[in-house]
This record gives structure tokens, sequence and C-alpha cells, in this order.
């Protein structure tokens, strides 16, 4: 029988280990394709990593279904039972183009429920993880709860499809807050936002694999993790997503939904 901390042990160490791979892949030429558009791109270390992870979740546990984002997966219509997901490399276009600022992202649910969740910010070499009731750790340090800082008190991170349109009103936070930062990985942002060195990381859509790890590390350390108009994430498909501290979620849902029509 694999104990939750057996299990934490070992994903850890399938993370550290996808890690290495990937950093020794600079040294070769990547293969890279576009998905939906010029911007949305993955590489051959993308698919490489999503297969890592799943020959490793099959074998130690074969009952266990997967969604995975590059779709090496299941076919995921429900949360029911013991379901992994996976985002092989978070902030690819980051990865592909600067060679930082990127993440892998792989959380654990039951029945729904949130029970461990990995963002490992692979060249900063920060290492964050939550379990479910028991807290978040950064590099193996507990994390302290967040202070409630509200928005005019600290930085937001915005993904860049929020200032591409006028419908999520976020001028309006940005003038709010004390200034805003634009990373491209939702790992990394919510990172930020979970070491409270952000009240806020705001975005226009994110997919489940973009949600699913973040969402148990932030719960651990207080933050609210909702879809944009307070409403709860759902795992099943893409929104407009908002992490922050209490007060900053508050004062965030109610600029958005003011603006709504
Ligand atoms: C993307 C990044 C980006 C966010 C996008 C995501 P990917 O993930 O997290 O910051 O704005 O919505 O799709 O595609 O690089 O894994
Ligand atoms: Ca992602
Ligand atoms: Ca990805």
């Amino acid at each position: 029988m694999i104990t939750q901390q057996d299990m934490d042990k070992m994903i850890r160490g399938w993370i550290q280990e996808a890690a290495e791979a990937i950093k020794q892949s600079f040294s070769t030429e990547l293969i890279i394709a576009e998905k939906s558009d010029r911007n949305d791109l993955v590489t051959n270390m993308d698919k490489a990593t999503e297969i890592f992870f799943i020959e490793k979740i099959r074998h130690y546990f074969p009952e266990d279904r997967i969604l995975g984002e590059e779709g090496n997966g299941d076919s995921i219509e429900d949360l029911a039972g013991r379901v992994w997901i996976i985002d092989p490399i978070d902030g690819t276009l980051n990865f592909v183009k600067q060679q930082a600022d990127f993440a892998i992202m792989i959380g654990f649910y039951q029945d729904g429920v949130g029970k461990m969740g990995y963002i490992y910010d692979v060249m900063a070499d920060e290492f964050y993880w939550g379990i479910k009731g028991e807290g978040a750790f950064l590099n193996g340090e507990r994390l302290p709860k967040v202070k409630d800082i509200s928005l005019r008190e600290g930085l937001i991170a915005l993904s860049s499809g929020m200032i591409g349109s006028s419908k999520y009103s976020s001028r309006e936070m940005v003038i709010a807050s004390s200034g805003v930062r634009m990373l491209g990985s939702a790992g990394v942002e919510t990172a930020r936002v979970v070491m409270g060195r952000m009240a806020a990381y705001i975005t226009h859509r994110l997919q489940p694999w973009d949600i699913a790890a973040g969402k148990v590390i932030a719960e651990e350390v207080g933050l609210m993790y909702t879809q944009l108009n307070g409403e709860p994430i759902d795992l099943l498909t893409k929104s407009a997503t908002l992490v922050a501290t209490p007060s900053a979620h508050q004062e965030i849902v109610t600029i958005y939904l003011k603006n709504q029509k």
C-alpha cells in the first residue's frame, strides 16, 4: 500500500528528474510546433515530459485517470475517483524564447477535491507543493499563511489576454493596485501570490492543467482561487480565473462584475 507520504516523495522525485532532462535539452535543438496559433507552442520536451509522468503514474497507480495538456492521458469528462492533472511545461513560450520562467505542474485530485499540488519553477529552483490539510511548502520549508493585503497594497499579475480586451476591466484593476507584472506562466505567477509577493494573479482564460496544482497550494496558504466572477472553479473546462488574498479577491470580483452587462 502506497501512503500519501510515499506518493508525495515519489512525485517530487519524478518532477526533479523531469526538470533535469528539460535543462539538458537546452544543449540540443528543440522541435517546436504551433498549436492553436503562433504563440501557442508545443515542443518535443513538453510531449516527452508528459509521457514520462504518465508512464510513472500508470506503473505505480494503474487504476488512476490522467488529464494531460498534450493529450497523452485519458479523456476526462468527470472528476470521479483519483485523477492526475498534468501541465508538463507551463510557460512554453518562455521556455522557448527565454529558457526561464517556466514550471512543471502536477495536481492530484480525489472525487474533485485537490489533495496534492506541485509547481516547480525549474530555472529559479523554487519547488512549491501543497498537501490538503497539511500546508504548503517551498523547497521543504513550510510557507506561512499569506497576509491579507488589499488590492491597493499589492502588485497584481495579469495574463496578456487581460489587456487585449476591454471586457475584463483590467485597466480599472491595475489602477486600483500598486502595479502590474506579467510573467507568462500560470505556475510562476500563482507561486508569486502564494509567497505573498503579489496580491493577485488574474487571467482571461486558464485550462484545468494551468489551475489544478496551484489551487491546492494557494488554498493551503489562505488564498482564494475562483473564476473571475467569483464562482467556484470547474476543472473540466477553461475559465477566466482569479487567485488572490481574500481582500483583493473581493475587490477584483466587484470591479469585474460591476462592468458586466
Ligand atoms: C500558458 C501560460 C500562460 C497563460 C496561458 C497558458 P502553457 O500555459 O500559463 O501564462 O496565460 O493561458 O496556456 O500553454 O505555456 O502551458
Ligand atoms: Ca500551462
Ligand atoms: Ca504546458
